[in-house]
């Protein structure tokens, strides 16, 4: 992973900074692109603090002309694109397809799926001129079951499927693809749903084999190992980092929950 540059979108919070802090002195510079401008400032104030060079950008991702000119003003002036991380995302609150409001549906597509895209595309070829570099999606426990987000969930399906199709594709130019899967992470987001009363923190902790929060930090270190050369061999893979919360969620739904006497 050392040297070159590290790209991360989000990087003004949660897992994108998260991933940004922890990659950030095996490279050269650091680059985060994001919406929020305050929270650039203050993202690459704490990258400083762990001893990383960092330039921040505000870009919308889900703009592909506009990541087209960043992507190759940041090769220009900053330099060679090493690892890339895409990021933004944008939640959704539980809805039905029949009820969810149309442009949220459509705004949770653009940033999660057509921005991953676009940010790809901007960056990838001149990496692929250099036959050198890592890139890993975000997916989540979404890209592989169907939870009542219909607009989110199906957007992070397709971020699995994409990241195979970019493994093989940049694949033979040397680029490994690998996307990370969260569960439910305890982001200030998060963290302000539980503090109203919007969530319940101990039916969040619970729901995996592990009785543990899931933090931003430990999505980072997934994703750090899959752009090290640690993970030479592995590419086209998207590794769950959810305390077990898929195994679990089958395990508890066996004959419609459960027998007690087991569950002891
Ligand atoms: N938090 C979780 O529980 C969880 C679980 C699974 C997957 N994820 C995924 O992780 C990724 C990061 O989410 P997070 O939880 O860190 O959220 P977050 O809100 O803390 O960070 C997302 C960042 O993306 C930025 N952003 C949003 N739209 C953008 C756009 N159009 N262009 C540029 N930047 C934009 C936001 O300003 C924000 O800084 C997302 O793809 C999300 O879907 C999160």
């Amino acid at each position: 992973m050392s040297g070159g540059v590290l790209v991360v979108t989000g990087g003004a919070s949660g897992i994108g900074l998260a991933c940004a802090k922890a990659m950030a002195v095996a490279h050269d510079r650091v680059v985060l692109i994001d919406l929020n401008e305050d929270g650039l400032a203050t993202a690459a104030a704490e990258i400083g603090e762990v001893g990383g060079s960092v330039v921040t950008f505000v870009c919308d991702v889900a703009s592909s002309d506009a990541m087209l000119t960043l992507a190759a003003h940041i090769e220009r002036e900053v330099g060679p694109v090493k690892t890339l991380v895409p990021s933004a995302g944008i939640l959704q609150n539980a809805s039905t397809v029949l009820g969810m409001d149309l442009d949220e549906y459509a705004r949770v597509w653009d940033v999660n799926y057509h921005g991953t895209v676009y940010t790809v595309r901007a960056f990838a070829p001149a990496m692929t001129d250099r036959r050198l570099g890592a890139i890993v999606t975000i997916g989540s426990i979404n890209s592989y079951g169907a939870l009542p987000l219909p607009a989110y969930c199906p957007s992070k399906t397709a971020i699995l499927r994409l990241t195979q199709i970019l493994a093989v594709e940049l694949g033979r130019f040397g680029i490994r693809v690998n996307g990370v899967a969260p569960g439910y992470v305890l982001t200030p987001a998060l963290q302000a749903r539980i503090e109203s009363g919007d969530r319940d923190a101990d039916m969040i902790r619970g729901a995996g084999a592990i009785d543990m929060f899931l933090y931003p930090e430990n999505i980072a270190d997934a994703a750090a190992f899959l752009c090290s050369d640690k993970a030479a061999a592995i590419s086209g893979t998207m590794i769950p980092v959810d305390a077990g919360w898929e195994a679990a969620t089958l395990y508890r739904n066996y004959a419609g929950g459960v027998p007690w006497e087991i569950d002891e």
